[in-house]
């Protein structure tokens, strides 16, 4: 096969630039590696006239990125744009039905029409590789469809949003608040356009129902997703998490338990000395876990134009060498919806109360956990302020529901002086 692999690329943003870059500088390589040229066809993007440090010269515009889809001379369809719906949506689709294989690094259209898209594409006989939509630069869609076909996978765990970690771990080197972080964060420019995907968790949360539909052969199903974004985490929680050991990280989770399907995103305690609790800055980690080979950790950089564009060209040239899949592992018509687990496995957690210092108060507090059936497992009370005396525990494996129920019994006992707080330890 030596006919050049055409593409078109749609998005000559941060991710669409670095790809024409890599397929610039490394032509010769490519076409080494994959047998056969690698070529731009025609690019897409809304602004003709933006100066995006890379020559298109040689490329046909297309100001449609559907009518770029549709194009004779375009193999795989290149979407860059990002978006759960809108353009995105509708050029993947008419790439599809104008028999176009698709590469994509858009977590959020997957995440939503994943399914659908994947039952049209095997219809019509091509595939959609999205390598880039999760972990960025981290191989873990290769790791899990292929190095570990093997295995039945147990869980499948990972820090997924970049900005979430450097917000997490620069409060911690620099003890500072949320709020003063959050804005240096955007200065920087980390923030997506609607910060709310990154601290609300719905980024990380896009990323692992993609995940967990591989790992556990059932439709897609980000709904499903338990979300619980890092904006009320404080500088406190952090300092004291240090204290006991731990590092606080937006954790996502996903493994298929007797109850059904546990997907969750949420702000959880790991061991400081832990892979995920060493991880700094904005590092993404996945962790794989499976029957036969136990557990694998990827590291790796989980957004920016080179890591990114380094994975949307491994899908490329995995296309380019004939290389072929169902979208999600297994064919499309024959993954089931999983059913989602009500309830999610017990776990240790981390309290933080903040309790009037007067005898009595400490005993008020022991006898609601004890009610609901909840076990303390370490406490520790800090020097009262002016208000409270910061009191923080940690408690044996508990059900989620038991401790819900010690938590609204707290918030009503005249001795409490703020909500309390609760985070989730998780086993790693
Ligand atoms: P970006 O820098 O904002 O670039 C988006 C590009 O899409 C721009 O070139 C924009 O055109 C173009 N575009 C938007 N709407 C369009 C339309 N209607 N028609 C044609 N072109 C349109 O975004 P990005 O950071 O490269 O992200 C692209 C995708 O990669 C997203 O799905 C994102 O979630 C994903 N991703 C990004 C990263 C990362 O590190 N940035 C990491 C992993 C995944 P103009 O330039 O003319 O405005
Ligand atoms: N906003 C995302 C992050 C970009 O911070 O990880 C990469 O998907």
């Amino acid at each position: 096969m030596t006919d050049p692999l055409r593409l078109g690329i749609a998005g000559l943003g941060t991710v669409g630039t670095g790809t024409v870059r890599i397929i610039r500088q490394k032509a010769n390589l490519l076409a080494a590696r994959a047998g056969r040229p690698i070529e731009i066809t025609a690019v897409s993007a809304r602004s003709r006239d933006k100066d995006r440090g890379v020559n298109l010269s040689g490329y046909a515009w297309e100001d449609d990125p559907v009518a770029l889809a549709q194009r004779d001379d375009v193999d795989v369809f290149v979407e860059l744009m990002g978006g759960s719906d809108g353009p995105a949506k509708a050029a993947t689709e008419a790439a599809i039905a104008a028999g176009k294989d698709v590469v994509t690094a858009n977590k959020a259209l997957l995440a939503h029409h994943g399914h659908a898209l994947a039952l049209a594409a095997e219809a019509a006989g091509r595939v959609i590789r999205f390598e880039a939509a999760v972990a960025g630069g981290i191989p873990v869609i290769k790791a899990l469809t292929e190095g570990l076909a093997g295995n039945d996978i147990t869980r499948v765990m990972g820090v997924m949003n970049g900005t979430c970690n450097y917000i997490l771990t620069r409060m911690q080197s620099a003890g500072l608040p949320y709020a003063e972080v959050f804005e240096e964060a955007n200065q920087l420019g980390y923030l997506e356009a609607d910060p709310t995907l990154d601290v609300g968790g719905i980024d990380a949360g896009h990323k692992l129902s993609l995940l967990a539909a591989i790992a556990f052969g059932t439709q897609v199903d980000f709904d499903a997703v338990e979300l619980e974004g890092i904006e009320k985490i404080t500088i406190e929680d952090i300092h004291h998490a240090a204290d006991m050991g731990y590092r606080i990280k937006l954790l996502g989770v996903c493994q298929m338990t007797g109850r059904g399907l546990e997907q969750r995103m949420s702000p959880c305690l790991v061991p400081d000395n832990s892979p995920l609790g060493q991880l700094e800055g904005g590092t993404n980690m996945c962790v794989l876990e499976g029957d036969n080979v136990e557990q694998i950790v990827l590291r790796g950089p989980g957004a920016g134009m080179g890591p990114t564009a380094s994975a949307v060209m491994g899908d490329v040239m995995d296309i380019a060498r004939g290389f072929r899949m169902p979208v999600f592992g297994q064919p499309a018509t024959g993954l089931e919806r999983a059913k989602p687990a009500r309830a999610v496995t017990p776990a240790p957690y981390y309290l933080r109360l903040a309790l009037e210092d007067k005898p009595g108060a400490m005993a008020k507090v022991a006898a609601v956990l004890g009610e609901a059936g909840v076990s303390i497992d370490r406490m520790r009370q800090y020097q009262h302020n002016e208000s409270a005396a910061p009191v923080l525990m940690v408690t044996h494996k508990t059900t989620r529901a038991a401790l819900d129920i010690a938590l609204a019994a707290m918030s009503r006992l005249d001795v409490m002086t703020a909500e309390p707080v609760a985070l989730r330890i998780e086993s790693v």
